[in-house]
């Protein structure tokens, strides 16, 4: 099929009367023309099913994009996503992102190498991004009036963003005193109506589900199949950047299992389009104070048991990730592992990042930590090729950055803490410092 027939076919069927929507655990299809984030029939997780498959080309991935949504790293590939209608998209050309390649980040992981794809670099420095443009266009194009998160505060900055383009109302729960300031400031900033909830980020997703049952309020947290569909493109983009080497292994945070569930439909969907021949291994890595699916995934996916989350990683500070059932599909789909750090281990391979130049938030560390630890445990071999997902940017989190280079452990400094000083405002004081800059 040419690239203008194939263009043909995706703009003609981009209808809400398309959208379908397909249950993990029933197996119900339904047109997604209302708001539904999960299985009326058995409370299910959904997941979209994208038509014709099979006709899909890498060339042809952008068919049916307008000049203007190929200018959107998620909506440049409009063929592999659901067929919204143009004019229900509100995006703000997330996506594009970059891969870095640095040896000190593959040396301090222990492996070959270790690409770090920087999703902080979207229009709200984090991943969020590329899911909330298609979560907050199917809202729109089913009409809703107001769109809502539980958050530990990416989701919501991106929401309330994405919400503030679409001219919706956002709602956002976030658990009180629990989510850094730059984020609580763009969610505020942008507009949304923040609750603050006396309780963890566990309950407010809890109370907020109740809510959207029942009342008409869109629900755009990660059980939401439509905000996956967006976070998809990582891979995508990914895979292309690499010139589609598939890495051995892709490596990323996990707290709601969103992005660990993301990827694995990515691949189920580029596997059936014959667009990959072999599929990585997906390493989901978890803070060991907020672990579940790593202790499930520990006891083979017996007796599953929710914690109660702490970590210094607040973003995937949850102890009841609502994503379960597709993270697991994920793992299994990829011979994956699901393994946890400690907020120690999370903060060293930070402090590693942000000095080779890079930066990324707690969370995202949560990437190298965890490939480190499984090259040291031998469960990885050395020469492995991997890319990591840095979730969010440095300055989500700065207090963390603060905290680690000026604050004292034991009475002293952390060994690679770099600490400002403080001189007169002369010039021998200035020499004194240049010399010790170059002599140490
Ligand atoms: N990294 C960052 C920076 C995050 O903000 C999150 C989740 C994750 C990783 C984990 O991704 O939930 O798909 O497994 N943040 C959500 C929020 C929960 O509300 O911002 P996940």
């Amino acid at each position: 099929m040419s690239l203008a027939q194939n263009e043909q076919m995706v703009s003609s069927r981009a209808t809400i009367e398309n959208l379908k929507v397909r249950c993990m655990v029933c197996g119900a299809v339904r047109t997604a023309d209302v708001p539904i984030s999960v299985c009326p029939t058995c409370g299910g997780l959904l997941d979209c099913l994208i038509p014709q498959l099979d006709q899909l080309t890498r060339s042809t991935l952008s068919a049916g994009a307008s000049d203007q949504l190929k200018q959107s790293g998620v909506w440049k590939y409009r063929a592999i996503l659901p067929a919204i209608p143009d004019d229900a998209v509100v995006t703000r050309f997330e996506g594009n992102t970059p891969l870095y390649f640095d040896d000190r980040i593959a040396d301090y992981a222990g492996i070959a190498s270790f690409g770090l794809k920087h999703e902080g670099q979207n229009p709200t420095a984090s991943f969020k991004d590329r899911g909330m443009t298609v979560g907050v266009s199917h809202a729109k194009a089913v009409g809703a009036k107001i769109v809502a998160c539980a958050s530990t505060g990416n989701t919501s900055a991106s929401l309330a963003s994405y919400a503030a383009t679409a001219r919706m109302a956002a709602l956002v729960l976030i658990p009180e005193g629990k989510i850094s300031a730059g984020k609580l400031s763009q969610t505020i900033a942008h507009g949304a109506h923040v609750v603050q909830i006396q309780g963890d980020f566990d309950q407010a997703l809890t109370l907020l589900r109740e809510l959207t049952a029942k009342y008409p309020v869109y629900l755009v947290n990660s059980v939401n199949p439509f905000r996956l569909e967006g976070q998809k493109t990582t891979l995508i983009e990914l895979f292309e950047q690499l010139d589609w080497q598939i890495p051995d292994v892709i490596a990323l945070p996990g707290g709601n299992l969103g992005n660990t569930g993301a990827f694995g439909k990515a691949l189920l969907d580029l596997s059936e389009a014959k667009l990959i021949d072999r599929i990585p291994r997906i390493v989901t890595v978890q803070a060991a104070g907020a672990s579940p699916f790593t202790q499930y995934y520990d006891r083979g996916y017996a007796d599953w048991r929710p914690v109660e989350a702490d970590t210094v990683a607040t973003a995937i500070k949850i102890g009841n990730p609502a994503s379960l059932g597709r993270a697991e599909r994920t793992i299994k789909l990829t011979d994956g592992v699901v393994t946890s750090v400690t907020d120690d281990e999370i903060l060293d391979a930070k402090a590693e990042i942000d000095r080779v130049g890079i930066g990324c938030e707690p969370a995202s560390a949560a990437t190298l930590a965890g490939v480190r630890k499984l090259v040291h445990q031998g469960l990885l071999p050395a020469e492995t090729i991997a890319a990591g997902i840095l979730t969010g940017h440095v300055l989500k989190d700065s207090e963390a950055v603060v905290r680690y280079h000026l604050e004292d452990v034991d009475g002293a400094p952390r060994a690679g803490a770099n600490r400002p000083v403080s001189v007169e405002a002369t010039m021998s004081a200035l020499e004194q410092v240049l010399a010790d800059a170059l002599h140490g």
